[in-house]
C-alpha cells in the first residue's frame, strides 16, 4: 500500500490496496487507520467492492449508524443512500459545510463514501482540516471561544422543511446537542474548531465578560460563530476529490468538515456512506 498526500494541509490518495482485503486483514486495516489519523482522509478509486465488503470495512471501525432522513439501503443497515436525481431540484440545498450529523450527543468517528454513480464532470466533494483551522486562529479568539459551547440541531436543518408536527417529532427523537466550540481529538489529542452547519448559537456566550448591555448578545455572539463556521472555506485548509463510479473517501469526522458541491443538476449522483458511531466530544 502507498499513500500519496493531494495537498500540503489534508487528504491522501491510497494505491495498491482493496478494501476488501482490509477489511479482513488487521495489519492492513491498521495501516489504513495510522493513515487516516495522519492525512483525516483517505482517498482511494477503482474499489469494485461488494456493499457487504463496504459494510464489513467501514465496521472494522466500530458500530454503523442509521440515518433517520436519508435511508439506508434495505439488504445492509448503516449504509446510508444519497441518492440524488432528476427529482432532486436545485433549489432546495443540498449541503452546507458541515461535520456529519453533531446534532447527535455522538456524532460519527467517521465515515466511508463510496460512489456508486456520478456525473461526468461536477459533483466534487471538498474536506477541510478543522485542526488547522483552529491552529492559524488569532490568540485573542482562542482566548475568547475556550470554555464555550454550541447547541448542534436536527430541528433547523434537516427538520426546517417539514411539516411543524413532523419537525418537532424529529426533534423529539433527537433533542439538539451541546457540544464544545473547541474539541479535542481523542486519539491524537489535537484541538480543533467543532462548530458548522449544524450549530445555531452559543449555549454559554451570555455572560458579564461578553455581554454588557443585553442587546450586545445577539449581533456579538451571532457574528463570531459565523465567523467560526466560515473559516471551513478557507482553500489553504481543503482538499477537493473528483469522484467516478467506485472511487470511496475514509474521513475522520472529529476533525474535518466537508461539502459536497450542488453543481451537477440534473444529472444523476449517487453515493452511499458507512457512518460509524463516534464518542462525546469533549
Ligand atoms: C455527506 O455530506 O456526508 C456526503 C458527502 C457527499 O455526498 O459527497
Amino acid at each position: 500500500m502507498r499513500a500519496e498526500p493531494l495537498t500540503a494541509t489534508i487528504g491522501a490518495e491510497l494505491f495498491d490496496v482493496s478494501l476488501a482485503d482490509a477489511a479482513r486483514d488487521d495489519a492492513l486495516f491498521g495501516g489504513i487507520k495510522e493513515l487516516l489519523l495522519k492525512y483525516k482522509v483517505l482517498f482511494l478509486r477503482d474499489q469494485a467492492i461488494s456493499r457487504a465488503d463496504h459494510v464489513a470495512f467501514a465496521s472494522r471501525f466500530g458500530a454503523l449508524e442509521d440515518h433517520p432522513v436519508a435511508g439506508s439501503d434495505p439488504d445492509h443497515p448503516g449504509l446510508v443512500r444519497i441518492y440524488k436525481d432528476l427529482d432532486s431540484p436545485p433549489e432546495h440545498y443540498e449541503n452546507a459545510w458541515h461535520c456529519d450529523a453533531t446534532w447527535r450527543d455522538s456524532p460519527p468517528m467517521g465515515c466511508v463514501l463510496r460512489c456508486i454513480e456520478g456525473p461526468a464532470v461536477g459533483g466534487d466533494t471538498i474536506w477541510v482540516n478543522m485542526a488547522k483551522a483552529y491552529a492559524d486562529l488569532p490568540e485573542h479568539i482562542k482566548a475568547q471561544i475556550e470554555g464555550l459551547y454550541a447547541r448542534h440541531s436536527i430541528e433547523a436543518t434537516f427538520g426546517a422543511n417539514m411539516p411543524i408536527e413532523q419537525r418537532h417529532a424529529l426533534k423529539a427523537r433527537f433533542p439538539d446537542a451541546e457540544h464544545p466550540v473547541v474539541r479535542t481529538h481523542p486519539e491524537t489529542g489535537e484541538k480543533v474548531l467543532f462548530v458548522s452547519g449544524f450549530a445555531t448559537h452559543f449555549t454559554n456566550f451570555h455572560t458579564p465578560a461578553n455581554v454588557h448591555y443585553g442587546q450586545d448578545y445577539a449581533p456579538g455572539a451571532g457574528q463570531l460563530l459565523a465567523w467560526l463556521i466560515g473559516r471551513a472555506a478557507i482553500p489553504e485548509y481543503q482538499v477537493r476529490w473528483r469522484w467516478t463510479p467506485n472511487s470511496v473517501a475514509i474521513w475522520d469526522n472529529r476533525c474535518t468538515q466537508h461539502y459536497a458541491v450542488q453543481d451537477y443538476w440534473p444529472a444523476v449522483r449517487k453515493m452511499e456512506r458507512a457512518g460509524i458511531i463516534g464518542d462525546k466530544p469533549f
